[in-house]
């Protein structure tokens, strides 16, 4: 694989090119907070927690979701900037709005300066991160898992609808879920039904 070169927070880094943007930072000890990001599931950029200002040579700094951004030669990467930083505000306020009571997510919040929401709450356990959805695709190869709906009556078909045949009761989905909110006891209850 060849290297490039590019620059995180005024660092010059050598990095080999296919990393993204997220593994580049981490790899040099560049905290940037995550959220529907595990390795070694695929990244989908689903919760925005991880934004940063990248700029292109001879283009404008924008906003772009670490875990999916591909790191490339001459790149310019700022990860701290107040742009960084309102952008993360509001996301963390949305999810602690959509799942006040989530410890993983109250973690996050705090993480990036937000102990409270402006927004109604709406008390779900789900942020709707995809995590799960994208473990039981790898480990089932199979969709079991996934997402109906759109904007805010979207919503993800659980373990806890399905048959028995589908589901072998794995525990990818729970193990991956940073909310806790799916239990293996459930999926061996359902296997029993
Ligand atoms: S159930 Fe858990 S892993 Fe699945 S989308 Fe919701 S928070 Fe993410
Ligand atoms: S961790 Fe990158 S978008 Fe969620």
């Amino acid at each position: 694989m060849s290297e490039i070169e590019l620059m995180i927070d005024g660092k010059e880094i050598v990095a080999e090119r296919g990393q993204t943007v997220l593994e580049v930072a981490s790899e040099n000890g560049i905290d940037i907070p995550t959220h529907c990001y595990k390795k070694p599931y695929e990244p989908a950029g689903f919760c925005r927690i991880c934004v940063v200002e990248v700029q292109t040579s001879g283009g404008k700094p924008e906003l772009q979701t670490a875990c999916t951004y591909p790191a490339q030669e001459g790149l310019e990467v700022k990860t701290n900037t107040e742009r960084v930083k309102k952008s993360r505000k509001l996301t963390a306020e949305l999810m602690l709005a959509r799942c006040p009571d989530s410890e993983a997510v109250k973690e996050l919040a705090e993480e990036v300066g937000v102990k409270k929401t402006r927004f109604s709450k709406k008390n779900k356990d789900c942020t709707l991160c995809g995590l799960c959805v994208r473990a039981c695709k790898t480990v089932s190869g199979d969709n079991i898992i996934t997402f109906v709906g759109r904007g805010p009556d979207r919503k993800l078909i659980t373990p806890f609808e399905l048959s028995p045949e589908e589901c072998k009761g794995c525990g990818a989905c729970a193990e991956v879920c940073p909310t806790k909110v799916i239990e293996m006891v459930e999926i061996e209850e359902v296997e029993e039904k």
